[in-house]
């Protein structure tokens, strides 16, 4: 959840750390800090709040030196506080460590150290570890912090400065993401490849259960017993341009109007050139293995299991298998039914999700066949899975996921057609009548964003309102949960979605004069009964905006606004449908002058559970 950045070589150490904070603060930001070893000390400067109140105390406390390790936090032990805040230090002040993840053990560790004699400065899981390495130390800070990592269990990324130590770093990964970005005589660590591209494009993808030592001239890889590990190389291809902003006012901005090429991206290479075949050899399942899947369960968290949601209804009505969509942290936990057949489709934005991961790895220890569904190449979904669809959405920066979403609705669309065909459940013709909109779908989407000014301006005369609803029959249920979720999640309108027809069974008691509806009528076949459900809310005095494709003038009659959308397939609506819903949410936070990439108490990637 946190952001780490480390650094060692000739550089303006501020410049880097810091500068390689904020391409990462998307992880969390209620509070950062940095420590830099000069003239033989570790000096340490923290701030709670954003990376500005660091940059201000920097200013105003410069550091310098050729090693420093940095953070962003996110917090899980302790409120954010300049006290909590990373980097921490042991008692002696010989130590300085950064930390992103949860040690488990802390308060045990805690205990046993205070008997000891540590005092401790924090509420911090963190602190702990710098205080054991303390009591371990043994000269030799590699052998110390092999040995420090056999004593503290959990998920965590670790990096250690050491003032007796001036050149060199440690990191430890078990399970929390981290990278290694190689220089010519100089080395970084980070938690993710936007901190250190401005450097290097050569990176080290570290591996759960791996530790590294980092010096100006060159980086060496170990398991945590401290065996060497021999590493590739990977070279980064995408460009630092594609993860600014790109002239948008906001990363979210940008991110919805990119879906048309993000979409396009993820089609590309998967759709034969005659439109009858869906190309996913990465999925290394032959036809025999499809027909024997007997159930599918999608798991995921957030937004990417609404996506799951779309994904059932395409499935089930391609390739006939039944399926489950879980949320990942009860999944893992409700002991689900599988069979030799079963298989788990996990989906993930990030790939590093804690709970889906560990949903994840449960089942594969039960043998289950687990495909993921994620945007980033590397990511421990992406490396752990039996098989990986990556979405080629490109790097998403704002805290709100949308192109990631509508990208996971392609690959589920993708493999919905694939196992049709294989099991001979989807005609041929009906395929390649799929295919033909899964590839008119770029521009369905150009001329959905054409949209904009109108939802502007409802977002404009709504931004006060203290209750939104959305409702929908099917899949534009399905399509109103992520609406909903995304409204609340950056303008913090409370928001419920509603499959249309279950309103009235409570919730109708909550709809009085002006209360806004955004009402989704995509679905032609259930088009009359979701009328009638919008009539009730009419009844009761709401406003209703309805959603409807494009020659449906028969809702102007029933509601009182309605924004058209292109007619598509109906059960690819979905990709359609969700971006006015984005595009509400983003105008009602602009209103509402609220921090629109970074919401608060939200962070980009959710690595505890
Ligand atoms: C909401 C949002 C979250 C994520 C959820 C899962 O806009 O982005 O709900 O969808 O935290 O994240 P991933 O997909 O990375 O596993």
């Amino acid at each position: 959840m946190c952001g780490i950045v480390g650094y060692i070589g000739p550089r303006n150490v501020k410049d880097v750390v810091v500068g390689g904070l904020a391409k990462l603060e998307y992880r969390g930001y209620d509070s950062a800090g940095v420590a830099a070893l000069a003239d033989g000390n570790i000096r340490i400067v923290k701030a709670v709040g954003r990376l500005s109140n660091l940059e201000e105390k920097l200013a105003e406390m410069p550091i310098s030196g050729h090693v420093a390790i940095g953070h962003t936090r996110w917090a899980t032990h302790g409120k954010p506080s300049d006290e909590n805040a990373h980097p921490h230090q042991d008692c002696s002040g010989r130590f300085a460590i950064v930390h992103n993840g949860i040690v488990e053990n802390y308060l045990s560790l805690r205990e046993e150290l205070m008997a000891l004699g540590h005092e401790f400065r924090s509420e911090t899981d963190t602190e702990v570890v710098a205080h054991l390495i303390e009591e371990m130390y043994n000269g030799d800070l590699f052998e110390t912090m092999v040995a420090v990592g056999k004593r503290i269990r959990g998920a965590y990324a670790l990096v250690v400065m050491a003032k007796d130590h001036p050149d060199e770093i440690v990191a430890i990964r078990r399970a929390s993401p981290m990278i290694i970005g190689l220089g010519e005589k100089e080395n970084f660590v980070a938690s993710d490849i936007p901190a250190i591209l401005e450097y290097t494009r050569d990176i080290y993808v570290m591996e759960d259960g791996e530790m590294a030592v980092l010096r100006r001239d060159g980086v060496e890889c170990f398991t945590l017993d401290g065996e060497p590990v021999k590493k590739e190389v990977y070279h980064v291809t995408w460009d630092a341009v594609s993860a600014e902003r790109g002239g948008y006012p906001h990363f979210m901005l940008k991110e919805i109007h990119e879906q048309p090429r993000a979409v396009r991206d993820t089609l590309r290479g998967r759709v034969s050139d005659d439109l009858s075949r869906v190309e996913l050899p990465e999925l290394g399942l032959e036809d025999e293995d499809i027909q024997a899947i007997d159930r599918i369960h999608i798991v995921a968290c957030g937004t990417s299991w609404h996506a799951g949601l779309v994904g059932k209804a395409a499935i089930e009505a391609f390739a006939r298998i039944p399926v489950n969509v879980e949320i990942a942290s009860e999944y893992r936990y409700s002991d689900p039914i599988v069979t030799d057949n079963t298989l788990v489709i996990t989906i993930t934005q990030s790939g590093e999700t804690a709970d889906t991961l560990a949903a994840m790895r449960e089942m594969k220890k039960r043998g289950v066949r687990v495909v993921a569904i994620t945007n980033v190449v590397g990511s421990s979904a992406a490396r752990e899975a039996d098989s990986t669809i990556i979405t080629w959405a490109g790097p998403e920066i704002a805290v709100a996921s949308t192109k990631a979403y509508t990208t996971q609705l392609v690959a589920l669309y993708l493999l919905a057609v694939r196992f049709g065909l294989s099991r001979g459940t989807l005609a041929e013709e009906k395929a390649r009548e799929v295919l033909a909109a899964l590839d008119d779908l770029p521009q369905v989407v150009e001329q959905v964003l054409d949209t904009a000014p109108q939802i502007e301006s409802f977002a404009k005369r709504y931004k006060d309102a203290h209750d939104t609803f959305f409702i929908g029959r099917g899949i534009d249920y399905a399509v109103s949960l992520e609406g909903a979720l995304k409204l609340k999640e950056i303008s913090y309108i409370h928001a419920e979605a509603y499959a249309a027809g279950e309103l009235k069974h409570g919730t109708l008691a909550l709809i009085t004069d002006g209360v806004p509806v955004i009402a989704l009528a995509m679905q032609p076949e259930l088009y009359e009964k979701t009328l009638s459900n919008i009539v009730e809310v009419k009844a009761r005095g709401a406003f209703v905006l309805g959603l409807t494709w494009v020659g449906n003038e028969d809702l102007e009659k029933t509601v009182d606004e309605v924004i058209y959308l292109p007619k598509t397939m109906p059960l690819l609506a979905p990709v359609a449908a969700v971006i006015p819903l984005q595009l509400l949410a983003y105008y009602a936070a602009v209103a509402r002058g609220n921090d629109v990439d970074k919401p608060r108490n939200l962070a980009k990637s959710v690595t505890v559970e």
